[in-house]
């Protein structure tokens, strides 16, 4: 995130339309740092709406009023906020949904406010706002970054709201990719397609393992719509487990083992902080982006968690953009580090 993102989003929290007391919903869909995070002061008239467990569980420690789910705002009462805060999330549909939801939430005179730099689509957002609010944007630029506001119009002026199309944003759906079919939706990593990186360690994994006539149990870490387990659904495994930290994914992955009739274990969780451990096999695609000075501090949870989580036999097997240097993390947890494949911009790494 740019820092001039991290400023506004943390003086808008405080301080919404520059008043401290106003009643503001946060609908976060973002990575904080820390920093940031008790930057943001918790306050009693703020309530927070994220579809990530980790970020849910530390805004709750710091004292905000957190509600975790796929941006479900059905528990939210209409017409109850003054103010929400939202930095533009990556997937349109989802804007759709949260800027459709959020006028309905808002107080009559309320504002919306929407932050994002140009790439994240901000000036397209706030015009589709205007449809809905029927009122034109406030825009203003802080170094790379926009913010947005949008007023709900009193009930005199009021015309009956525009709805953007959010493609159905609540429900989950059956798609296919050539001859494979996964239940999904917006919201999900990559949620119609089939990821190459994953492709590509599934082949790997099916190849390594195709003789086998049993294995131990295995564990997707970071399963998003469950790719991975479906993928190697023929590999005799003796037990699957799939987790995310995303509601969005739980959910998908649940529905897309269901309609597989794959006995699979799906856990809302942080890197898999929760569960016990003794796999003998741990596949990933972590979410490691370029730009890796940024999420170097993810790639140490991410690899010391599969440490943990593996039996003393077992074995992860990790997918990585060609250009993400994970083995100097890599070798000072794991003993054996082998790049046991290299094609296409991808690298499947052996760890244990
Ligand atoms: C690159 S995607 C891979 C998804 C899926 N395995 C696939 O192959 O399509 C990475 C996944 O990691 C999840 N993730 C990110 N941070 C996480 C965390 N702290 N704990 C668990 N999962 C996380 C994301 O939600 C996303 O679904």
């Amino acid at each position: 995130m740019s820092i001039h993102i991290e400023h506004l989003l943390i003086d808008l929290l405080n301080a919404p339309s520059g008043n401290p007391l106003t009643t503001a919903l946060w609908i976060a869909d973002e990575s904080l740092s820390e920093q940031d995070l008790v930057a943001a002061r918790p306050r009693a008239e703020l309530d927070v709406l994220t579809n990530r467990c980790d970020l849910g569980a530390r805004l709750r420690d710091i004292g905000h009023t957190v509600f975790v789910s796929d941006f479900d705002f059905s528990g939210l009462a209409h017409e109850t906020y003054d103010d929400i805060v939202y930095r533009v999330s990556k997937e349109r549909p989802l804007v759709h949904h949260c800027i459709n939801e959020s006028y309905k939430r808002l107080k009559e005179g309320g504002s919306l406010h929407l932050i994002g730099n140009k790439e994240d689509g901000i000036r397209t957002h706030g015009r589709n706002a205007e449809k809905v609010f029927a009122t034109p944007e406030h825009a203003k630029k802080h170094g790379d970054a926009y913010h947005i506001r949008l007023q709900k119009p009193a009930p005199n002026d009021q015309t009956t709201p525009d709805f953007l199309d959010s493609k159905d944003y609540d429900h989950l759906r059956t798609c296919t990719v050539g001859e494979f079919h996964f239940v999904s939706k917006p919201g999900v990593f990559g949620w119609n397609k089939v990821d190459r990186g994953s492709a590509l360690l599934a082949d790997y994994v099916n190849n390594l393992l195709a003789k086998k006539k049993s294995l131990g149990p295995v564990l997707d870490l970071g399963c998003g719509y469950g790719y991975l387990l479906l993928a190697t659904s023929k590999l005799p495994f003796s037990k699957r487990h799939g987790t995310d930290n995303n509601a969005a994914a739980v959910d998908a992955a649940k529905a897309s083992f269901a309609r597989a009739e794959l006995s699979v274990e799906v856990t809302l969780d942080d890197c898999a902080a929760q569960l016990q451990g003794g796999y003998d096999w741990i596949l990933c695609n972590p979410p490691f982006h370029q730009g890796f000075a940024t999420s170097s501090a993810l790639a140490e949870k991410f690899l010391s968690q599969i440490k943990t989580l593996l039996s003393p036999q077992g074995k992860a097997l990790v997918v990585v953009n060609q250009f993400i240097p994970v083995e100097r993390i890599a070798q000072d947890k794991f003993k054996h580090v082998e790049t046991v494949l290299n094609e296409h911009g991808f690298k499947v790494l052996q760890l244990h």
